[in-house]
């Protein structure tokens, strides 16, 4: 087959319980289990040309063409799909978030979830979200998450994620705290491998992942709030501690980050209801009761070194769209 087209949408995600550690490198399968929240406010879209008259794969992102390391795994997973349809044409990748890159929140998530989705229509392949959520955890593994909207989870070892529940049935909000301009420090994936291999608390970390996973998701299912946010917390937490002690320390914190955390525990203390979480980036993410969100984003935007404050409902499935 030739000049296949597929043109599809994800949404970012971000998790409540924390995935940091491969049990598997090679295939990319996760060391603990974790769940998101699908964000409706920050969306990707690719599209995938497979072309008989490319001599190499082509990618830009927002008109730019990529190379380097983003772009060789981009290429893996055409590698993949093409292994899978027995087609041997390059590829013309084409992706756009409609969030701010320069913001340094460009995840890999969407990116990584409309890619497979993409790739798959256009190689003529009839895949299901289950096999476009493999395809794209292989990529990354945050990626398998975003091809269901609402509340997922992938379990440790886990080749695809799952849909835990709707977002309607448990309307949520995130409030995404952008503290620091510019690209991120350690990438995730380079991240976990230094901290797998170097902190004394890695251990710790997957032996203790489970069971808050496991209240994370209790919570989710019974729509508890008040138990929901104190297990995102301890989550976050404990990833980041496990990356503290290793050697030398990775440390995702700015003055801001701790700024914005403080005041999530300030408006808890003065009745609210807020909790935080945060991954490889100095940014915090606030989980939070629609009917709050618009006052705590109003704080949040007060605080130095907040550049910007995005509010995002849950979002939906991934999903194809026409040319
Ligand atoms: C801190 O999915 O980006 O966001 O599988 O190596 O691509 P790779 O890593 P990635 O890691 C995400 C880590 C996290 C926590 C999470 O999303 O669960």
């Amino acid at each position: 087959m030739s000049g296949g087209f597929g043109r599809a949408v994800a949404h970012s995600n971000i998790a409540l319980a924390k995935y940091w550690g491969k049990a598997d490198a090679l295939r990319n399968l996760t060391a603990v289990p974790s769940l998101s929240l699908t964000l409706a406010a920050l969306r990707t879209t690719t599209s995938v040309r497979f072309d008989a008259g490319l001599v190499a794969d082509e990618f830009s992102l927002a008109g730019e063409r990529v190379s380097g390391r983003p772009f060789e795994r981009v290429v893996k997973l055409l590698d993949a799909v093409r292994a899978e349809a027995g087609l041997e044409d390059h590829a013309r990748v084409e992706s756009v978030n409609d969030f701010p890159t320069a913001a340094g929140l460009a995840s890999s998530a969407s990116g990584f979830a409309a890619l497979a989705m993409a790739a798959s229509r256009a190689a003529g392949l009839e895949s299901s979200l289950e096999q476009v959520s493999a395809l794209a955890r292989a990529a990354s593994a945050s990626a398998a998450r975003s091809v269901y909207g609402g509340y997922v989870a992938l379990r440790a070892r886990a080749e695809f994620a799952e849909r835990v529940l709707d977002g309607a049935a448990f309307p949520l909000e995130m409030l995404v705290a952008v503290t620091v301009s510019g690209p991120k420090g350690t990438a995730s994936t380079d991240g976990m491998g230094h901290t797998q291999d170097t902190s004394p608390y890695y251990p710790a970390w997957v032996d203790t992942a489970p069971s808050v996973y496991a209240a994370v998701r209790r919570a989710v299912e019974t729509s508890d709030f008040s138990a929901l946010g104190p297990a995102v917390e301890h989550s976050a937490l404990l990833m980041h501690a496990s990356m503290l002690a290793a050697r030398p320390a990775l440390i995702y914190f700015a003055p801001a980050t701790l700024r914005v955390m403080e005041r999530v525990r300030a408006f808890r203390q003065s009745g609210g209801r807020a909790y935080f979480t945060m991954d490889a980036g100095p940014h915090v993410k606030v989980l939070v009761e629609p009917a709050a969100a618009a006052e705590l984003e109003l704080e949040l935007r007060k605080l130095e070194g907040v550049s910007v404050v995005l509010r995002s409902e849950i979002g939906p499935d991934a999903r194809w769209v026409d040319a």
